[in-house]
């Protein structure tokens, strides 16, 4: 008689032991998967963080500010992940996390002005492995709480030991001022059931319109400065391509 890793005694005559030992072997089986899958996943966020990273290097040295204020990333949780799924109605696989689940792998990215938002999506959209899986501009069209942000779906190609493969990633790209409006906003989400909940509900979409207002006036301050320090004599515009060598790369 042969004795295995989960102890079970394997013996020709215990039908019952055996298929408990091999429906063991299959779970176990799974989990690996399940947990290769996630690595896949967090190699495509890291593939699409380095993308973004130097678009903002290149930014710095070519026009002296960085269009991107932070970069968060996150795996979905397994709990999510069944929950989107149970919702979905498509069964609990790996194919079906890969078809129906397209934030597992989700990147957040801060800028400070509302056109950088543009910019940043748009460089990433043109690079030829890069496919557009989904576009939702909320910040055009926000939610009716308030909630704006841009919403990209992508796919990019992660070279593995023996495989390449496309791996989807959800991007939101905000404002400094919307990350704000809607960090608080999500927190408030999880608070127990308030009596003036409508109340809440028209504030905070009040303070959502002041936000987008404060950030449309911050843009076009911006532009306005802009305008008035492009180097104007050739001595200046001399100066500032020397002033570009100064930029800490690195
Ligand atoms: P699911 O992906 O199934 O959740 O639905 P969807 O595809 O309609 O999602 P959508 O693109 O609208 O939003 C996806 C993510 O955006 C959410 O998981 C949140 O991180 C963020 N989000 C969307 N709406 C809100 C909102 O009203 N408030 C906040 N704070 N975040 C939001
Ligand atoms: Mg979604």
């Amino acid at each position: 008689m042969e004795e295995n890793l989960f102890g079970l005694e394997i013996s020709d005559n215990n039908p019952a032991v055996n298929a408990l030992f091999h429906q063991a072997m299959r779970f176990a089986g799974s989990v690996v998967d399940y947990k290769e899958l996630m690595m896949m996943y967090a190699c495509a966020i890291q593939e699409i963080r380095t993308k973004l990273e130097i678009l903002d290097t290149e930014y710095n040295v070519r026009y002296r500010r960085n269009p991107i204020t932070s970069i968060t990333s996150r795996l979905k949780k397994s709990s999510s992940i069944m929950e989107k799924l149970m919702r979905k109605n498509q069964g609990l696989t790996l194919q079906s996390i890969e078809e129906y689940v397209h934030d597992v792998a989700g990147i957040r990215v801060v800028c400070p002005y509302i056109d950088d938002i543009y910019t940043i999506a748009e460089a990433l959209l043109k690079q030829d492995d890069i496919t557009l899986v989904e576009r939702k501009d909320y910040i055009e069209n926000p939610k009716p709480n308030g909630y704006r942000s841009l919403h990209l779906i992508v796919k990019v190609p992660v070279f593995f030991s023996e495989q390449r493969k496309e791996m989807a990633v959800e991007i939101q790209i905000r404002t400094i001022a919307m990350d704000f409006w809607a960090s608080l906003e999500h927190q408030m989400k999880y608070k127990q059931e308030i009596p003036n909940q409508q109340e809440i509900v028209d504030k905070l979409a009040e303070c959502a319109e002041v936000i987008s207002r404060t950030d449309q006036e911050m843009l076009e301050i911006r532009r306005q400065i802009d305008a008035s320090s492009d180097p104007q004599t050739e001595e200046d515009i001399l100066l500032e391509k020397i002033r570009k060598l100064d930029i800490n790369i690195m």
